[in-house]
């Protein structure tokens, strides 16, 4: 009799641990891949001298957060659906004037939007800090927020590589 209950104790507490075991797996499991995102990926350009700067695996991840929420309606994975010239890859954004493929340059861009030829503004037209009374998403973002936004588009590339902004699914 006393076996048997030993016998049965034993069998709970190896279901109950077992159990334990395959829970904290699918807690932590997920979380996980999230954000094994590398230093290397993570360091961006500062500015346009090319000053490196790395951003903590929370803030990338603040900045996909954002950026799914307030601009992925046009530029989901870096396309840029209204105008499919003007993309968030790398290229496009080293060309533009100024450049927009730093963080100081980007951020500027969502504050003071202008051509791609930096010759006029397009505040009135594309989303911005500044106007933020015309794109009211715009009002609940910090300026730190808008770092998060730059440095996500611009790790991108070296997280998914050159499938972002190529318009190709299978991300
Ligand atoms: C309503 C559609 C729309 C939304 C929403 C939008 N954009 Fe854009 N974005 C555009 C268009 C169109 C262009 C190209 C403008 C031009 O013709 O120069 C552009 C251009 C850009 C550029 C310049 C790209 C380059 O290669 O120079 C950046 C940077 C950018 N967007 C970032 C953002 C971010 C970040 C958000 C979210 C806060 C956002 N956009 C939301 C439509 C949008």
């Amino acid at each position: 009799m006393i076996l048997f209950f030993e016998k049965f104790i034993f069998k709970r507490f190896f279901l109950v641990s077992a159990l334990i075991g395959v829970l904290t797996f699918q807690i932590s499991t997920p979380v996980a891949f999230a954000i094994e995102i590398s230093e290397a990926a993570r360091t961006v350009p500062l500015n346009a001298s090319g000053d490196p700067i790395t951003l903590s695996e929370q803030r990338i991840s603040n900045g996909q957060r954002k950026f799914n929420g307030t601009c992925s309606s046009c530029h989901l994975d870096g396309v840029t659906k209204p105008n499919p010239d003007v993309n968030l890859s790398l290229e496009s954004l080293a060309l533009a004037v100024p450049p927009r493929n730093n963080l100081e340059g980007f951020v500027d861009y969502l504050n003071h939007p202008t051509t791609y030829d930096g010759q006029a503004s397009l505040e009135e037209l594309h989303p911005s800090k500044s106007r933020a009374d015309l794109f009211p998403k715009m009002k609940n973002l910090t300026e730190d927020d808008l770092v998060d936004m730059a440095g996500y588009v611009l790790a991108q590339p070296n997280i998914v590589g050159r499938l972002w902004a190529s318009g190709k699914p299978g991300r």
